[in-house]
């Protein structure tokens, strides 16, 4: 399976900038050794997709929208669709971000019926989750975890395209990372339980949370370590290129 690289801006790069970005990235990526390996996918602010679409057109790197609404038309003002993602030729959305559930107050049960029409549409949800630093420190976070994937999942009934961002929230932006234990152990869990759950062997696990050129290759050669969603490290191509060269250094 290809490891995926995938590039958080949140509300960072307008559609220059963006353009900019992507326009170096094509460039540049053909430089990366076993690139076929590597699966690269851009998650821009929604304002900026319709400027990655036009320019990652028929290159190899995907992109997707960081959040969507779960209908797909109507009187919702302010909200975007998976529908209009897709129609730029996107293929992925984020869902259930941990700054999406702490400031937009998205529930378990808000991201069952988004990952329902992100599937329903053909398109791969990579949905997001991770503990706090008081439920990490006080023993809770594999309950934590199995419950948000139990209850975001429940109504799944697509086990094939599914993907996981293990993101402990403490870990976002604070340069702290989880120990390589933590993540293993942690990532064993997820792959067991959305076994348990039905999902395919193959479904994504990706680690996410201050992950930098520095200490990704010894982050993604860990097992049940598929990819990583990476914030503030991907908004510099050279940054992001590292963390994608430094698989199998
Ligand atoms: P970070 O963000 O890499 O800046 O910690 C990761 C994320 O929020 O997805």
């Amino acid at each position: 399976m290809k490891k995926i690289f995938a590039a958080n801006w949140k509300l960072h790069k307008n559609p220059t900038e963006a353009k900019a970005f992507c326009n170096k990235l094509k460039m540049e990526f053909e430089k990366v050794t076993n690139q076929n390996q590597k699966r690269l996918i851009l998650f821009p602010s929604a304002i900026s997709l319709d400027a990655v679409s036009q320019c990652l057109g028929g290159s190899e790197v995907e992109f997707g929208c960081q959040n969507c609404y779960y209908e797909t038309k109507g009187a919702f003002t302010g909200e975007n669709s998976a529908a209009v993602v897709k129609d730029l030729g996107g293929k992925w959305v984020l869902i259930g971000h941990s700054e999406r559930r702490q400031y937009f107050s998205e529930t378990n049960s808000i991201l069952a019926k988004k990952i329902q029409s992100v599937l329903s549409l053909g398109l791969r949800p990579l949905l997001c989750i991770g503990e706090s630093l008081a439920e990490r420190e006080s023993g809770k976070t594999f309950s934590v975890l199995e419950t948000q994937l139990k209850e975001a999942l429940v109504e799944c009934h697509d086990k094939t395209h599914m993907s996981i961002a293990y993101e402990p929230i403490w870990a976002i932006g604070t340069g702290r990372v989880a120990t390589l234990d933590q993540i293993k152990e942690t990532h064993e869990f997820i792959f067991k339980t959305l076994t348990a759950l039905g999902f395919v062997e193959t479904t994504p696990i990706l680690y996410g949370g201050s992950v930098k050129p520095e200490n990704a290759s010894e982050i993604l050669n860990l097992p049940h370590v598929d990819g990583c969603l990476v914030g503030g490290a991907s908004l510099e191509v050279d940054s992001f290129l590292k963390i994608v060269g430094s698989l199998g250094e």
